[in-house]
């Protein structure tokens, strides 16, 4: 299957914090990629900036380095590297000062997609909007693009979203969940809404449970400082894995189109409960001889900040009243393995009796790695013995299924800013979004802070607490193994 690139109009494109890691590890791989794919054209300009004293040779040279170490591609050939790099450019700038603004404004040319890339903390968010509006950058095409962490909690959230609306429409601006940009977080919406098989049992009636889970392997690594502010719940909860929620139980959108799909998001995330103390786990991960713990990875070796979270939430509507939700996402977890299950209700009388045990279909949707879904069907087991049931799985990996040029998905970052060029929020959260989940995350998070208990200790390379286990058991119901 040959995948079709659409190439998007010319563009200019101006990452402020091009020199970040955020920009090295993803921003310029991922237009070097595009590049590569013949969307990004050869009037499309990426410009740079940052406080660092460099001219555009010096820019070149670094992103060049950049994108040998991270782009791991082996399709984007090596020698169009210096095609890309001739459309590079960059700004010595200083976000709060006036230094370099004139430079940058005097690059912009009239008529062309402006797009103003934001890889810096949200602290600066709020000067840069401000400048590039004093300094008449801001036209009616201009887009700016946002990372997370947008703000830590609904008021902070707020004071961004103002700061941005003074000088942006909402329609430009785009906050980015590079989860919504995975291909396979996309297919949950086209498995849902383009095939009828599923949408007449998704539902509480049908649906015992559904259950989420993002287990990374890695820890904090050299992100200690940023991460020991956040903690799992805001680092993951709040955003990507609330993504995944509202995908697997929104209504179906009138249209594939921004603001049909993100009303039919915000309306999930409004129905969530309250999360009372015992529907929450906290752990933090203990060290091995060879790898330290999260309390020697961070600077406040008394740290009660959690690098696992698990939960149950219930979303009160029709469609899922009854069915729980459970949601778990840590570090130093046995594997990288993110999946989302949907379990459905035994059938309702077994005609083989009890012998024949508890059988459920699964469908699981694999995000990653290896994405693809598997149904779980029961069947009979070969041979004779009489009617033994037995659990199979429908295993159809994507890149099986659709032939070996897709194996090679695209960068989450690649679609995304692609989009943005193209002007499509569909994958970008809205404001309104992002507050509501921050509403719902906030009181979870006082709850923490009012109490001294601290989170509960787990292995590194383990499932988490026990007490995340016990979170299903006592419902007689358990987690789906953690497996790569
Ligand atoms: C980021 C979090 O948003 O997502 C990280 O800040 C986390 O802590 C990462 O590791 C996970 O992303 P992915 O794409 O590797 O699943």
């Amino acid at each position: 299957m040959v995948s079709r690139v659409i190439p998007v109009e010319p563009f200019d494109l101006v990452i402020f914090g091009g020199t970040g890691d955020l920009a090295r590890r993803k921003i310029l791989p991922a237009l070097f990629r595009r590049f590569c794919a013949g969307q990004m054209g050869p009037e499309a300009r990426v410009i740079g900036a940052a406080r660092s004293e460099m001219d555009t040779a010096a820019y070149r040279d670094f992103a060049r380095s950049a994108i040998l170490e991270f782009d791991d591609d082996t399709v984007c050939a090596e020698e169009n590297l210096s095609g890309f790099l001739e459309q590079l450019h960059y700004v010595t700038l200083d976000a709060r000062g006036e230094t370099g603004w004139d430079a940058l404004s005097a690059l912009m040319v009239e008529g062309r997609i402006r797009a103003f890339y934001f890889s810096v903390g949200p602290g600066l968010f709020g000067d840069l909007a401000e400048r590039l509006h004093s300094y008449g950058m801001a036209d009616a095409e201009s887009r700016i693009v946002v990372e997370k962490p947008f703000g830590r909690d609904l008021a902070s959230a707020r004071a961004l979203n103002q700061g941005l609306a003074q000088h942006f429409d909402e329609t430009q601006i785009y906050r980015i969940d590079h989860y919504l940009g995975k291909e396979t977080v996309q297919n949950l919406m086209a498995i849902r809404f383009g095939n009828m098989l599923f949408e007449p049992l998704w539902n509480a009636q049908y649906v015992d449970h559904i259950q989420i889970t993002v287990a990374e392997a890695r820890g904090v690594g050299s992100r200690g400082g940023y991460y020991d502010k956040s903690g799992a719940l805001r680092d993951m909860v709040q955003n990507h894995m609330m993504q995944l929620l509202c995908l697997i139980a929104m209504e179906p959108p009138a249209k594939f189109d921004p603001d049909a799909v993100r009303d039919e998001k915000l309306k999930v995330i409004r129905a969530l409960d309250p999360v009372g103390a015992d529907d929450v786990v906290r752990g933090q991960y203990e060290g091995t001889k060879e790898r330290p713990g999260y309390r020697n990875q961070v600077e406040n070796r008394d740290t009660h900040t959690e690098s696992f979270v698990a939960l149950r939430a219930h979303i009160g509507n029709w469609r899922w009243s009854g069915t729980p939700f459970y949601l778990r996402t840590g570090k130093r977890l046995k594997a990288r393995a993110s999946e989302i299950a949907v379990v459905l209700k035994e059938a309702p009388h077994s005609i083989f009796g009890t012998q024949a045990g508890h059988h459920a279909n699964i469908l699981t949707i694999r995000l990653q790695p290896n994405e693809g879904i598997e149904l779980g069907v029961t069947i009979k087991e070969p041979g004779p013995g009489g009617m033994r049931l037995v659990d199979v799985p429908l295993d159809m990996t994507f890149a099986e299924a659709l032939g070996p040029d897709t194996a090679d998905f695209p960068d989450a970052y690649e679609r995304l800013i692609m989009d943005v060029v193209r002007g499509d929020q569909t994958l970008f959260m809205r404001g309104d979004e992002v507050e509501a989940a921050w509403r719902w995350t906030d009181p979870i998070i006082e709850g923490w802070q009012n109490s001294s208990v601290a989170p509960i200790l787990y292995a590194s390379g383990s499932s988490g607490p026990d007490d995340a286990l016990m979170l299903m058991h006592r419902d007689g119901r358990r987690w789906r193994e953690i497996r790569a």
